[in-house]
């Protein structure tokens, strides 16, 4: 079997933190195993948690679009996973001590796919893999070095949608995509 895949069937087990006991299913995550761009977003949802998979909700449509319009492919080209693989009840933020319970799955996951850039989608994902309490309005911007990849980070397309399609928040994430794109580019 391959490793993302035994990966996978490990986690769809796991009980390491709270989570575990409101969840319907574990969201380990979807895409293409060897992609060069890869989707880091905080938790599965109501909808995530019901189909397994993330970012299916109203959240992943704006998602799938902004990928399609500025990056130019579908999500079956990139891989698309989340800070906590289990829905936090009520769609409440995870808990430190969840987020460093499920820290090894994502961390495996980025390892196995080994993609060239990462886009954090919030601020959980940008502050987990950056190691830093900053928030995404001061981080977004710019690129990271991360391991032999680059971290993006940008907003949470929830907050994009709270903030309106033309405002602030929808130019900064569809130039961060392009920012991500540019990354792809120079590094094939
Ligand atoms: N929001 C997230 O952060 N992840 C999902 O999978 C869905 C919504
Ligand atoms: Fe395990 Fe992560 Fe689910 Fe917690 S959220 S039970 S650590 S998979």
């Amino acid at each position: 079997m391959p490793a993302l895949a035994e990966l996978r069937r490990d986690a769809l087990a796991c009980t390491r933190c709270p989570l575990a006991k409101g969840r319907t299913q574990v969201v380990f995550g979807v895409g293409d195993p060897v992609a060069d761009l890869m989707f880091v977003g905080e938790g599965p949802g109501e909808q995530e948690d019901l189909q397994g998979e993330p970012f299916v909700g109203r959240s992943g449509r704006l998602l799938d679009r902004l990928l399609h319009e500025e990056v130019g492919v579908g999500r079956e080209r990139v891989y698309i996973a989340n800070v906590v693989k289990c829905r936090p009840p009520g769609n409440r933020n995870p808990l430190p001590e969840e987020v460093a319970a499920c820290r090894p799955w994502l961390e495996q996951q980025i390892e196995l796919i080994s993609p060239r850039v990462i886009v954090t989608l919030g601020n959980f994902a940008a502050q987990l893999l950056l190691d830093t309490r900053s928030g995404i309005k001061t981080l977004r911007g710019r690129s990271y070095p991360y391991g032999a990849a680059f971290v993006v980070p940008t907003y949470h397309p929830s907050y994009v949608l709270r903030s309106g399609s033309v405002g602030e928040a929808m130019a900064g994430i569809r130039a961060d995509l392009v920012r991500a794109k540019e990354h792809l580019a120079v590094a094939v």
